[in-house]
């Protein structure tokens, strides 16, 4: 597996995360500790955990395998907080305030059995508490070496773009990375959240890199969605619910990665995910998988290399619909400027 430096921290992280987020839910734990070892064989160091992932219960089980496997040393340690572990949790056992994230990590630290994480993300904004309060909490732990290295999950660009001024006017520990939705289907971030995280070398960490199953091309256009998936278990399910998905503008993406699977004797699983791995500012995608046949159908997009052609393609069927202010207009302006100055067009 291919490795890359994750930003300024002076991590170094495979091109391909695994994401533990059905451990104890879907994936019963002597299958996600079969995931972790199929991982870790084919080279994959980064983690993907949050707190909230199965109320803890997948903290452990990825706590349990460590310990199990001596894979400690190995492994790259990724988690998050920001979100209640159950629905009844009170107004200050959650958030990013001081004191709770604090009680966060020190939670997550038990439930893992280690002494320090290497990457401690925000799992997103939280509108009653400022960065300003935050990020020095942060830097602490960072301070403290239960934590290397911080990251983000889920923010805009404009607060991308806060968090980093604060962090630096602080000067104390500079967000190293970020995790947003980001697929074939999902690629609203590249007017915002990309050009913010390329200007300040933030690593991106995309999730949900198949749409929730999506881009596997399991779910059809007026079959409503059965059996052991995501779907078939909960239709209503977050972003991928089937009714919010199943639109014109899918069924056309989908039927053009068919094609560049068919072209290459690949999965559409294993095109999406070559796709996403070389999209500008991509340092790790975390894949999610429920069983380890998927994994290793994911693990296989590690052989596939897509032409222009087949690139060129994808991205027309998936542009993002841009609304006209203030993208296309300003970007035209943009590129008479570059164009009258130094006689050719310029790229946004
Ligand atoms: N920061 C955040 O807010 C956030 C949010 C979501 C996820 N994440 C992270 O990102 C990771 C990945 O997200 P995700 O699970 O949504 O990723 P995804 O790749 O979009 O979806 C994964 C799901 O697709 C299905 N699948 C995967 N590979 C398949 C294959 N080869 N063939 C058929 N089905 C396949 C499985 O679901 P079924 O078999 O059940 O259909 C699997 O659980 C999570 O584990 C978590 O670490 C972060």
């Amino acid at each position: 597996m291919r490795h890359d430096s994750l930003g300024d921290s002076g991590l170094v992280v495979s091109e391909y995360a695994l994401g533990a987020m059905t451990f104890g839910a879907e994936t019963p734990q002597p299958e996600a500790h079969r995931l972790l070892d199929v991982f870790a064989e084919a080279g994959g160091t980064l983690l993907d955990l949050a707190d909230v992932y199965t109320g803890g219960e997948s903290e452990r089980i990825v706590g349990r395998w460590l310990a199990d496997r001596s894979q400690r040393g190995a492994m790259v340690l990724a988690t998050k907080a920001r979100f209640p572990l159950t629905p009844d949790r009170g107004p200050n056992d959650q958030g990013l305030s001081p004191a709770y994230l604090h009680r966060a990590l020190d939670a997550s630290l038990t439930r893992l059995g280690v002494d320090h994480v290497e990457l401690y993300q925000v799992h997103g904004w939280d509108p009653l508490v400022d960065p300003e309060i935050w990020l020095p909490a942060l830097d602490g732990m960072v301070r403290a070496g239960k934590v290397g290295a911080i990251g983000l999950s889920n923010v805009r660009g404009y607060q991308l773009e806060r968090i980093v001024q604060v962090s630096r006017q602080l000067g104390g520990t500079v967000p190293v990375s970020i995790q947003p939705q980001y697929n074939l289907l999902a690629r609203d971030i590249e007017l915002e959240v990309v050009p913010a995280a390329l200007d300040h070398r933030i690593a991106l960490l995309p999730w949900g890199p198949l749409g929730g199953g999506w881009l596997t091309g399991k779910y059809r256009a007026e079959q409503p969605p059965t059996g052991a998936t995501r779907l078939g278990e909960d239709p209503d399910r977050g972003v991928e619910a089937y009714a919010k998905r199943a639109t014109p503008r899918t069924w056309a993406i989908l039927d053009v990665l068919r094609d560049v699977a068919a072209r290459h004797e690949a999965s559409m699983s294993q095109v999406a995910l070559t796709w996403l791995t070389l999209q500008p500012g991509v340092v790790s995608t975390i894949i999610g998988a429920r069983t380890v046949s998927q994994l290793q159908d994911n693990l296989g997009a590690r052989d596939i290399r897509l032409t222009q052609v087949d690139l060129r393609a994808l991205d027309v069927a998936s542009a993002p619909p841009v609304p006209d202010y203030p993208y296309r207009l300003l970007d035209d302006m943009d590129a008479e400027r570059v164009a009258a100055t130094h006689g050719r067009r310029s790229r946004r």
